[in-house]
């Protein structure tokens, strides 16, 4: 007796639909989905060509009865919502009914399926007309899935679809993500018959966070756990003090076991973390949260990528004071000063501590050393003009905000941003040295640095090695998915060369080919320059102004962003009323 019920009228038209499936991993994420609430244990994901060409999902789950598969592939029938009020009682991750249906319009589907341990399943073949052929087969429990030829009947679409690499990549970084929040579920990744990763089933998340990004990564976080009346729960494992990240491509959220970018939980983990990390860096880690369904709106999205809290603020203050409590317990030397926030949003500028000990600053040409260390601003600088040098076409009159360098040329008075300018001189050192070396010029660590890989890094790496040889990397792999960096590009230091190779590995060839080596040196360039937010030596900023002054543009970093800011004299005297 089959189960998949075609959903009443008024429950679907009240379900955000759309487009659904738009690349491979669109299809990846729904079959995977369906897996889950299938009740798998394990799944095996097999893709041929990023996906483009085959994607075969395999589950141990409950399989299907053989006369739901054509419902199965109808519009709005699923056995997963009967009701509207079903939404308040929502565990599945499925609801819409419009996966299979819309996979099947897009691609040619085979779907082998039993609910037997080791009976008899059945095999069907179908299009988007519908089914072509079907088999009685001996099979395992549970379903396996093939999608082929996505997008051959849509040329126009085909042709839209990134290279294998950026759709393997999007796919990989969807199938870490899912297997952290399931660590007792094995999955398993296979691309062009090659094993990516295979991670058994675990007990705890911590065991995943190993398996997908090492020991250095689960070393650098400790576990958070809460409980609130209401059934409100929160767990996972998330950065200690100091130990965040640059980017924020290690921070994930799951609610109620889906994934989800949500504002509310992004805000709540970084304000909680406001002064206990170096400058420029976010907290890491895996947040999950658990609610009654009730209280979250999942049908929101038609992809069903967004979420939306039925109480954000009670959301925010929540997760904020649990992540601070933990902080606070495990960092005994962080300042008591430190206040949990009760019920409200936390004002934006608060410092809850000082984040002066994190960072070692250097010493600050214009700092007072009277003034309990408050660094003076440009109003206290001295009036006689800092550089006098008539041989140089600036004048340099200081540093604002510790971001911006303040300069007199050409009569006009002009911001130069420090990291754009500085980022805008490496580059083009970096682009000389291949343009006449062919190659960016290395240095050679003193000690090796050691680096972990998840696996998405990981098939970056190979497939980049040449690439990173000629930016100056050299890389030695040291068995599963870690390596050594034995030397780095010139600019950068021991510091920075191993978060300039992870931001080259995460980097998405979304770029045509020839754009690339230009991207791939901005992002060497950026990692090198220096910061905003940081304060400079006079000399410092001298020479950092005649190396940009001596470039031949000077208008926009090669990411596009403009440098300078200027102001003429006739600007100045209007707004002063002077004319
Ligand atoms: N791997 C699977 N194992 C067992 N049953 C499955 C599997 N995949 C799909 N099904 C069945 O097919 C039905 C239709 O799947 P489909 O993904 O189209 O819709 P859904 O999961 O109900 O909703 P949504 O569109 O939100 O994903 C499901 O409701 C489920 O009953
Ligand atoms: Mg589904």
């Amino acid at each position: 007796m089959g189960i998949v019920k075609p959903l009443p009228q008024e429950v679907y038209s009240k379900i955000a639909a759309g487009e659904v499936i738009e690349r491979p991993l669109s299809v990846v994420k729904e079959l995977v989905e369906n897996a889950l609430d299938a009740q798998a244990q394990n799944l095996r994901i097999e893709l041929d060509e990023g996906g483009k060409r085959k994607i075969r999902i395999r589950d141990d789950g409950t399989g299907f009865f053989p006369e739901d598969i054509l419902p199965a592939f109808s519009r709005h029938s699923t056995s997963k919502l009967n009701r509207l009020d079903d939404f308040d009682r929502l565990t599945s991750l499925g609801f819409r009914g419009e996966a299979l249906p819309s996979i099947s319009q897009v691609s040619r589907i085979t779907i082998v399926s039993s609910m037997e341990k080791n009976g008899l399943g059945v095999g069907v073949e179908l299009d988007e007309n519908g089914e072509l052929r079907r088999w009685e087969t001996a099979c395992a429990r549970g379903t396996e899935m093939t999608v082929s030829d996505l997008f051959y009947n849509f040329p126009v679409r085909r042709k839209f679809l990134k290279s294998d690499r950026t759709e393997l990549n999007a796919i990989l970084r969807y199938v870490e993500q899912v297997a952290l929040a399931y660590w007792n579920i094995g999955f398993t990744l296979v691309h062009n018959g090659r094993d990516l990763f295979s991670f058994p089933a675990v007990q705890t998340l911590e065991g995943r966070i190993y398996q997908i990004f090492g020991n250095e990564f689960v070393e650098s976080l400790q576990p958070v756990q809460d409980q609130r009346g209401g059934g409100w729960s929160l767990s996972g494992w998330v950065s200690r003090a100091r130990k965040g990240g640059r980017d924020r491509q290690r921070q994930f959220f799951f609610v109620n076991g889906r994934p989800v970018r949500e504002k509310t939980l992004m805000a709540a983990f970084s304000q909680a973390y406001r002064g206990a990390l170096e400058k420029e860096h976010s907290p890491q880690g895996v947040l999950l949260l658990e609610m009654p369904p009730h209280e979250i709106d999942v049908n929101i999205h038609p992809m069903k990528l967004e979420i939306k809290f039925a109480d954000n603020q009670a959301v925010f203050s929540w997760v904020y004071r649990s992540l601070t409590r933990v902080l606070r317990e495990t960092e005994q030397d962080l300042p008591s000063a430190f206040v949990v926030v009760d019920g409200i949003m936390p004002p934006r500028t608060a410092e809850p501590w000082s984040s002066s000990s994190y960072t070692s600053s250097p010493v600050h040409p214009f700092e007072s050393e009277a003034g309990g260390g408050e660094r003076r601003r440009l109003f206290d600088m001295p009036s006689r003009p800092l550089v006098a040098d008539p041989v140089r076409p600036f004048r340099l009159l200081g540093q604002y905000l510790d971001s911006y360098i303040v300069v007199e040329k050409g009569g006009e008075l002009v911001l130069v941003d420090q990291h754009n300018a500085h980022e805008t001189v490496i580059f083009n050192r970096l682009e000389a040295h291949v343009r006449q070396e062919g190659r960016v010029p290395s240095v050679s660590t003193l000690f090796p640095i050691l680096c972990e890989l998840s696996p998405r890094e990981w098939a970056a790496f190979e497939e980049r090695r040449d690439e990173l040889d000629g930016l100056g990397f050299e890389l030695e792999p040291l068995g599963e998915r870690s390596l050594s960096i034995r030397s780095y590009p010139v600019e950068l230091t021991d510091a920075q060369a191993r978060e300039t190779l992870l931001a080259l590995l995460r980097d998405d060839d979304e770029v045509a080919v020839e754009g690339r080596r230009d991207k791939r040196l901005a992002t060497v360039a950026c990692k090198a320059a220096i910061k905003v937010n940081h304060p400079l030596h006079e000399m410092e900023m001298t020479r950092l102004l005649t190396d940009f002054y001596a470039l031949d543009q000077h208008d926009y970093c090669p990411h596009g962003r403009p440098i300078v800011v200027s102001l003429g004299v006739e600007e100045i005297e209007r707004r002063l009323k002077r004319r």
